[in-house]
């Protein structure tokens, strides 16, 4: 039995641990494979057989992945091969035709999604459409675009055809409701993923803050993620700190998670020295900003702050926009800060940088 999982590219790490963390204590065992067929921000979590029936199997493992922090989607991955020659819609139906989709028949209803990429003479509408038609005569289910049972996924990589059935409705980092949602809100898998790199080597997590909170998604997490922590955000417009209030009552955590109005270019006015273990933010990219912003000078004000306010051996993992040099330039001055790690995620079509770093004694 196999599923393919989606996160955000440059996560799959974090996800592929968080499933064999989660399968573990559940006594479920199984393989993951990050980046499975080349695609980024995907995984293929492999099941052996098992002595217990496979739709009991299916059941218990789908209740496990949809707990899962890091994904967005799972797909029970039913069937792959390779199309021959440069794949036509006509070849791709003939391999769907040939394949048997588990739990389903005529008294079910169904949908097609499909992805694509490569170069085809044909679109991802198309191969919904004919696929449709051929999974419809083979199954006999009944079309529908809107309440379906099953929501049969027919991806095409170039020639590489995979078929699956998607188990998750909505997404899976829909897990708050959102009175204030502005635009750079942040995913809550990316959320998630900064404050598990946050976390990895350190045994006491009791406060985490977030100084440029927004609409409080880092702080939702955090909450969700260490459950006795003292969490506490800011950010330097009412308007937004009011929405975010409001977003942490209406998650019912307005007793453990507290924000005010203030700059993050300030912290050492704002908190104690050495009072913090955690800092984990998404400070402006500078996208939207537009090119007269210092970054420069933002990111030398932030991080001096921050070493200020982290206990020593404290984390700091933050989402920086392109202007790598600008962080590794201040990093000079910083001398309390050590970088431990880098890597570029991909984001709602953007390409940051997060910057895990640790106070030093
Ligand atoms: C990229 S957004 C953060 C989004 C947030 N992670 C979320 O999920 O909604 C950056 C935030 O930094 C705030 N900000 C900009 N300059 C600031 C400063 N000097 N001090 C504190 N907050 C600031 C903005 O108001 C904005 O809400």
């Amino acid at each position: 039995m196999q599923y393919r999982i989606t996160t955000s590219p440059g996560l799959e790490d974090l996800a592929a641990l968080e499933i064999y963390r989660r399968l573990d204590a559940t006594g479920l065992s199984g393989e993951v494979t990050e980046k499975p067929f080349g695609l980024a921000g995907n995984l293929l979590l492999r099941i052996p057989p098992a002595s217990v029936p496979d739709l009991e199997l299916h059941a218990r493992l789908t209740a496990v992945l949809h707990e899962l922090k890091l994904a967005f989607h799972v797909v029970h991955h039913v069937h792959e091969t390779l199309l021959p020659g440069s794949p036509d819609l006509a070849s791709l139906c003939d391999a769907v035709a040939e394949v048997s989709l588990p739990g389903c028949g005529p008294e079910q209803s169904f949908r097609v999604s499909s992805l694509r990429q490569g170069m085809h003479e044909f679109t991802s509408l198309d191969i919904e459409r004919e696929a449709g038609s051929v999974v419809q005569k083979e199954t006999g289910m009944s079309v529908d675009l809107e309440k379906f049972d099953r929501h049969v996924r027919v991806d095409l990589l170039d020639s590489r055809l995979l078929v699956g059935l998607q188990t998750t409705r909505r997404g899976l980092d829909k897990r708050y409701t959102w009175v204030y949602k502005p635009r750079v809100s942040l995913k809550t898998v990316v959320a998630r993923g900064l404050l598990e790199l946050a976390s990895q080597g350190l045994d006491e997590v009791s406060r985490i803050f977030d100084p440029f909170c927004g609409s409080g998604t880092i702080l939702l997490e955090a909450a969700d993620m260490f459950p006795k922590a003292s969490i506490a955000g800011s950010d330097l417009f009412e308007k937004v700190v009011d929405g975010a209030r409001a977003n942490i009552a209406t998650a019912g955590l307005s007793e453990r998670v507290t924000v005010r109005q203030a700059d993050a270019r300030d912290l050492r006015r704002e908190l104690p020295a050495a009072s913090v273990d955690m800092i984990v933010s998404n400070p402006p990219f500078g996208v939207r900003l537009g090119p007269r912003t210092d970054f420069k000078r933002l990111y030398h004000q932030f991080l001096t702050g921050a070493s200020h306010v982290l206990r020593p051996g404290g984390q700091l993992v933050f989402l920086g926009g392109r202007r790598r040099h600008h962080v590794v330039h201040v990093l000079r001055e910083v001398r309390s800060l050590s970088l431990k790690h880098v890597r570029v995620i991909e984001t709602g079509g953007i390409y940051p940088a997060v910057y895990v770093m640790t106070r030093l004694p």
